[in-house]
């Protein structure tokens, strides 16, 4: 099975990766492409920017449902409400969830306490693919999470095994249990690491990679190599400035990518830097171009 065909059958996909290589733009794409080929997709944005509306040139979520275009939509979601509704949900009586809400210890123990935010956004996901869907939402076949920007990812992706392992029992450890169980079923639960062709970014990749092993012993599904500069055309003029720039960049970029290769022997999609703005164009060319890369890797 290609790796795109496996991506198909995973009911919730993570789009992780160092800063600024292209999670959002991954994302997008993904959504794209699954929705083209009959997934009914839910794109979660819970950057507190609101970025992946930009890219698909529908307006911002606010915390609605956004159609997107047919079996694709767009949520975002600020993690801080979501535990909030958590309590109402798990305490039930007015009174009760008034006082803990507005209660100091709530409010220090939810900005403080490691992975629980993240844990509540793994729930709020998991929730509507088992169809507890808000009005207006199509029930997603799968639903793909723009990880945030800030954070190291795997304490992102680990903080539901890590907050079952601290709170074993009561409602909020049994629901991190069912997020930790349901991550690590390998058919259910995918990651997409997106990288750049650069120093940087490949080291900080490789090392994701081994501590996703490590801690939640997963690999990713596919490693997608963002922004390479596409090969020169002709030999360029040594005296050319621009020519030898561009063979520069390029030379870089495949050093990384021999790194890279030599490190990660899994499923690799190289997809080119394109000269496009965010918006839909980028986001559809990007789309073929995945195709073909996942067909030739
Ligand atoms: N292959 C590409 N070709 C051209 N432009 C690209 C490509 N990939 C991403 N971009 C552009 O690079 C910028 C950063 O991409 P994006 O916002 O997806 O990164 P990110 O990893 O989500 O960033 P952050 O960590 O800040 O959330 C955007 O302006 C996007 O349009
Ligand atoms: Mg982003």
């Amino acid at each position: 099975m290609g790796v795109l065909q496996a991506l198909e059958q995973r009911q919730m996909l993570v789009v992780t990766g160092k800063g600024g290589v292209g999670k959002t733009t991954i994302a997008a794409v993904l959504g794209r492409r699954l929705a083209a080929r009959g997934r009914k997709v839910l794109l979660l944005d819970v950057d507190p920017r609101e970025s992946l509306h930009h890219l698909l040139d529908v307006p911002p979520s606010g915390g609605e449902v956004v159609t997107v275009a047919p079996r694709l939509q767009l949520q975002h979601l600020d993690p801080r409400r979501l535990l909030d509704d958590l309590v109402r949900e798990k305490l039930k009586v007015g009174v009760l969830v008034r006082r803990v809400l507005s209660s100091p210890v709530h409010q220090h123990f939810t900005e403080g306490a490691p992975g629980l935010k993240e844990t509540a956004v793994f729930g709020r996901a998991l929730r509507l693919i088992e169809g507890h869907v808000p009005r207006g939402m199509v029930r997603p076949d799968v639903v793909i999470l723009d990880a945030p920007a800030t954070g190291h990812s795997v304490a992102w992706l680990a903080a539901p095994r890590l907050i079952s392992e601290v709170i074993s029992s009561g409602p909020i450890g049994h629901m991190a249990t069912v997020i930790a169980d349901f991550m690590a079923d390998r058919v259910r639960f995918g990651i997409v690491v997106v990288t750049a062709a650069e120093e940087m970014p490949v080291q900080e990749s490789l090392e994701l990679i081994d501590l996703l092993d490590e801690r939640l012993q997963r690999m990713p599904d596919l490693v997608v190599v963002n922004s390479v500069y596409p090969p020169l055309v002709e030999e360029s003029d040594a005296d050319d400035p621009v020519g030898a720039l561009w063979a520069h960049r390029r030379g870089l970029n495949d050093r990384e990518l021999g790194r890279l290769d030599e490190h990660w022997h899994g499923s690799t999609a190289e997809l080119p830097l394109l000269p496009l703005e965010p918006g839909p164009p980028l986001i559809t060319a990007l789309a073929d171009h995945l195709e073909q890369a996942c067909e030739r890797s």
